[in-house]
């Protein structure tokens, strides 16, 4: 089964907790979610494998460590996944982007799919898919399923808040994908929002309502 990491630091908890409430705008909101994806992205990168390489410094030659193994590609679920693309490039400056577009129906809660275009050298990358809610994970396996069929086979999802609904669909139907998360909160309410959750993180990314 896939691991659940809680990304507890005490960083991203006060940056999340300046999110959860209702009073933060989105400029704040924004700034906030891309502060911690850059955070997270330490995390979701920890066992990137490394290699020795030959340099040589002012003083004298040595033998140093660099990343190894694949490249990566940010693949953000449209829209509230874009939100976290800019803290991730900081630290990932070559990454690739793909785009995900999916909506949860409001009346079925499930995921419509409306766009997908992913690098074509996909199934060659480590990815990160993002998406800050993980609420029923009908988006986030529908999206992990997508890039399988592209070939990919090192997959890992990173969110802000997850539901334990969330996490037990993607850990049943992607068993193969870790997901990073900063919170695993109570429940999903009759409209499968999180509780206690932060509302609607598109609309409060890019102020829609
Ligand atoms: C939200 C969120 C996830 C999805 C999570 O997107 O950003 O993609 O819901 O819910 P799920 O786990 O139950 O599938 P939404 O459908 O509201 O679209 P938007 O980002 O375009 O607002
Ligand atoms: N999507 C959101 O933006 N928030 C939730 O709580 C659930 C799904």
């Amino acid at each position: 089964m896939g691991k659940l990491h809680i990304i507890d630091h005490p960083l991203i908890q006060h940056k999340l907790t300046i999110m959860r409430d209702k009073n933060t705008g989105s400029k704040d909101f924004r700034e906030l979610l891309e502060e911690i994806a850059l955070l997270l992205g330490y995390e979701v990168t920890r066992d990137f494998p490394l290699e020795d390489v030959e340099i040589e410094t002012p003083l004298e030659k040595m033998t140093a460590k660099t990343i190894s193994g694949k490249k990566v590609a940010i693949v953000p679920i449209l829209r509230a996944g874009i939100g976290m693309i800019d803290g991730l490039v900081q630290l990932l400056p070559v990454a690739r982007i793909g785009h995900i577009g999916l909506y949860r129906d409001e009346t079925t809660h499930k995921p419509v799919v409306y766009y997908c275009k992913l690098p074509s050298d996909i199934d060659q990358r480590f990815v990160i898919l993002t998406d800050p809610m993980l609420a029923t994970g009908g988006s986030a396996c529908d999206a992990i399923s997508m890039l399988k069929e592209s070939g990919c086979t090192n997959i890992r999802l990173m969110c802000l808040v997850s539901a334990p609904e969330g996490v037990e669909k993607v850990q049943a139907m992607h068993p193969d994908v870790d997901i990073y998360t900063c919170a695993l909160d109570r429940c999903l309410d009759e409209n499968c929002y999180i509780r206690p959750g932060l509302g609607d993180a598109g609309d409060r990314i890019f102020g829609t309502k």
